[in-house]
């Protein structure tokens, strides 16, 4: 099969490298957040020290002033409340509020997590019936993004589909309730806090998230560190792209790229894909281990460049033919990124018909002038 990829509009396919804000942005999420999350890597055995190290690293790798600003504790920092209903988190972190100082002294800032439900997807302490002590919580701590994850509230969803036979959008109701609980609770503390919901994709979050107050919200169920399951979420975001803006995101899930599963091939695939999405770019690795080959991925400007763009549109697909697949997302200043993902086991040469010149097997950014009134007429085969 041969397929003709024909470039007649764009003035060339050279990727400018545009400002990443160095300490993150004005407006909460104007672009895409930036930064890392503890659960793809820790899980449940992050630690203080842990997250510390991960602040310290975001420094000296270069991460934080190209635009991964945010450090997120993710699931299991909870404890238990005390008799004023006061949560109080776990041994494996002494003092929240000396964490967020210490990641604010980094020119860095703090995230945390909890559930609308009882318990958290790891059976933490969640948040239900504590909203508004939470957030005065997070807020006394310094903390300026809260992921918000479903978790237990599906049990509160169950039981409201039985007492309301006859409402299919009793759950739905009830779930939205208690997003818009938390949002309100949030901006009632006069801090501006990210707030990313996390329910998986149910009841299409990107129709009612922005109006409660969401900066992002999971399209999907959970990643993993493999090829075949990070390309099933990330392929599944055609069509999504009119629902994300500034302030507003989809999130397709946290990145993977240096947890040791993919290939570098795989993670390259892994980061255009969520750059072409406009995706929230959470590093999910070891950030005090990283080979080179992580680093160029999660540093490379231009990628960063692609996600982080002041248009703030997503891409989309273009194109689908059997493994071949061609996302284009559209750039301030009349540019285009434009996207050629082969999802087969063999590799795909590319040729310039023009220039005749065959470009062997790419990845990464292409880079090519496109003379007055001309073309770039590429051909991507088997
Ligand atoms: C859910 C979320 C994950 C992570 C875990 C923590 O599975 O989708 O991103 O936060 O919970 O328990």
């Amino acid at each position: 099969m041969r397929v003709l990829i024909g470039v007649f509009t764009m003035l060339s396919l050279a990727v400018m490298v545009a400002s990443v804000p160095l300490f993150g942005q004005t407006k909460v999420a104007a672009t895409p957040p930036m930064g890392w999350n503890s659960w793809n890597h820790f899980a449940g055995h992050v630690t203080d020290a842990d997250v510390r190290s991960a602040a310290d690293s975001l420094v000296s790798t270069g991460m934080r002033n190209a635009g991964y600003v945010y450090v997120n504790v993710d699931d299991t920092w909870q404890g238990k409340r005390d008799a004023e209903g006061v949560l109080h988190p776990n041994e494996r972190f002494p003092d929240m509020k000396a964490l967020g100082d210490y990641i604010h002294s980094k020119g860095l800032k703090f995230g945390i997590y909890s559930s609308p439900g009882a318990q958290t997807c790891a059976h933490y302490e969640g948040s239900l019936g504590h909203e508004a002590q939470d957030a005065k919580l997070y807020a006394a701590w310094g903390v300026d993004f809260l992921k918000y994850d479903l978790c237990s509230f599906h049990d509160n969803m169950r039981k409201a589909e039985a007492e309301h036979p006859d409402d299919p959008s009793a759950a739905k109701n009830l779930m939205i309730a208690a997003y818009r609980k938390m949002g309100d609770a949030l901006k009632a503390t006069g801090r501006p806090i990210l707030y990313s919901l996390c329910q998986y994709g149910v009841d299409q979050p990107w129709k009612w998230g922005p109006e409660l107050g969401a900066n992002m919200w999971r399209t999907t169920d959970d990643i993993d560190d493999s090829y075949g399951r990070m390309i099933a979420i990330g392929f599944s975001q055609a069509g999504l792209a009119k629902y994300a803006g500034p302030g507003h995101w989809n999130d397709p899930d946290m990145l993977e790229v240096g947890n040791g599963k993919m290939t570098e091939d795989e993670y390259k695939t892994h980061m255009s894909l969520w750059v072409l999405l406009a995706a929230p770019l959470l590093a999910g690795n070891d950030l005090t281990k990283m080979s080179e080959a992580d680093r160029n991925i999660l540093m490379n400007k231009e990628a960063i460049a692609i996600d982080q763009d002041s248009l703030g549109k997503q891409g989309d697909r273009l194109y689908e033919s059997g493994d071949l697949d061609v996302w284009t997302k559209p750039l301030s200043g009349g540019r285009v990124a434009v996207g050629l993902f082969n999802r087969s086991w063999s590799t795909r040469d590319v040729s310039d018909v023009w220039k005749q010149t065959d470009l062997g097997h790419r990845s990464g950014v292409f880079t090519s002038r496109i003379p007055k009134h001309g073309v770039t007429l590429l051909v991507v085969s088997k």
